[in-house]
């Protein structure tokens, strides 16, 4: 059977990966939960990477995100569904066994480590954008995108790393990886050695292996995860490769934030701006993986992959079931990605 949606009333403490600390990070509560409808749009969103985005682009942003976190005058509070302290929760709730994946249960969901991942992070997103657009009522607002897979987008986006006032600062990451540094796609904990251009060349081959080497949908998306498993039985390609790599990258030094917070933790991701930007580039490789010309790739069919369920607010607060089919194709929730430019498709490791 598929992993159903949590029950909110049943959230309890999530754990610190890594440490025996705990920490609450459990949403509030709702009576009434909503089934998932696909949006009505006129146009679609298109996603802009985050180094090229426009001043006036970024002043919307930048509203946008003082208002979720209630910086600024007609912004959230922090106990409202759609602030950014409570969409954080989100991740850390999911990815920390704060839920049981039913009453009684001892096993908790995990939304990592498995064919999950995918789909949780792209709904996840996509109620995301909704609360940014319509703090500042733009229905088209489209959330930025980190292009750590092209040379120009590979060091931090120059946006998030002013600290002067923007929302999109964090003082949490690791002071020896910004701008204008380039991410390492294979960062283990060590710093690399090679030259900007070698390190390049390699992340290009780990784009290449993880998005265009992975023919099934267990090797892309990740192993399956059903109901009553205790844990999922693995990560997809991208998922351990390149998305923990940066996570892991981006994350402060560990003489500075004993648990790597706030990328490189589960429990404290989701409080870094620019973890919204980092996922968006990683939903973007599902469609990369999905739309390649060749031998199709396609997405799994299994009824407990496509009927696995998670429960978000959306832009009105409403508490909505979510199904992982409901989440297929991207356009079909209104978004896309703006066309840039992959030069690792073709380069052969
Ligand atoms: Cu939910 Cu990048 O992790």
């Amino acid at each position: 059977a598929p992993i159903s949606a949590p029950d909110l009333t049943l959230c309890g403490d999530a754990t610190i990966t890594g440490s025996t600390e705990k920490v609450f990070c459990c949403p509030p509560t709702s009576e009434r939960i909503i089934d998932f409808k696909p949006p009505r749009f006129n146009k679609i969103r298109y996603r802009p990477p985050a180094h090229q985005v426009s001043p006036q682009y970024l002043a919307k942003f930048e509203r946008a995100m003082n208002l979720m976190q209630g910086n600024i005058p007609g912004g959230l509070s922090e106990d409202d569904p759609r602030s950014f302290k409570q969409q954080a929760d989100v991740h850390c709730a999911y990815c920390n066994g704060a839920y049981p994946q039913a009453t009684g249960s001892t096993k908790t969901i995990q939304v990592h480590n498995g064919w999950l991942f995918f789909p949780f992070h792209r709904l996840y997103l996509y109620f995301y954008e909704r609360i940014l657009g319509s703090l500042i009522g733009d229905e088209e607002f489209a959330m930025p995108y980190w292009m750590w897979d092209n040379p120009a987008g590979m060091p931090i986006p120059a946006i998030y790393n002013n600290n002067v006032n923007s929302p999109l600062y964090d003082s949490r990451r690791n002071p020896d990886h910004l701008p204008p540094k380039l991410a390492d796609l294979n960062y283990n904990g060590t710093e690399t050695t090679l030259s900007d251009k070698d390190l390049i060349f390699s992340n290009f081959n780990v784009m290449n292996k993880q998005v265009i080497g992975q023919r099934f949908p267990s090797l892309f998306l990740g192993q399956p995860y059903r109901a009553g498993d205790d844990n999922p039985k693995g990560a997809g390609s991208i998922e351990a490769g390149c998305h923990t790599a940066i996570h892991r990258w981006v994350g402060d030094r560990r003489d500075r934030q004993k648990n790597g917070e706030d990328m490189g933790n589960f429990y404290s991701a989701g409080k870094d701006p620019l973890f919204y930007a980092h996922h968006c580039n990683v939903d973007r490789m599902w469609n990369i993986w999905k739309n390649f010309p060749g031998p199709k790739r396609c997405d799994f069919t299994d009824p407990d992959w496509l009927n696995a369920s998670f429960l978000f607010y959306d832009e009105n607060k409403n508490l909505v079931r979510c199904k992982v089919s409901d989440c297929l194709d991207s356009k079909a929730l209104g978004y896309d990605y703006q066309i840039a430019d992959t030069p690792w498709l073709h380069t052969r490791p």
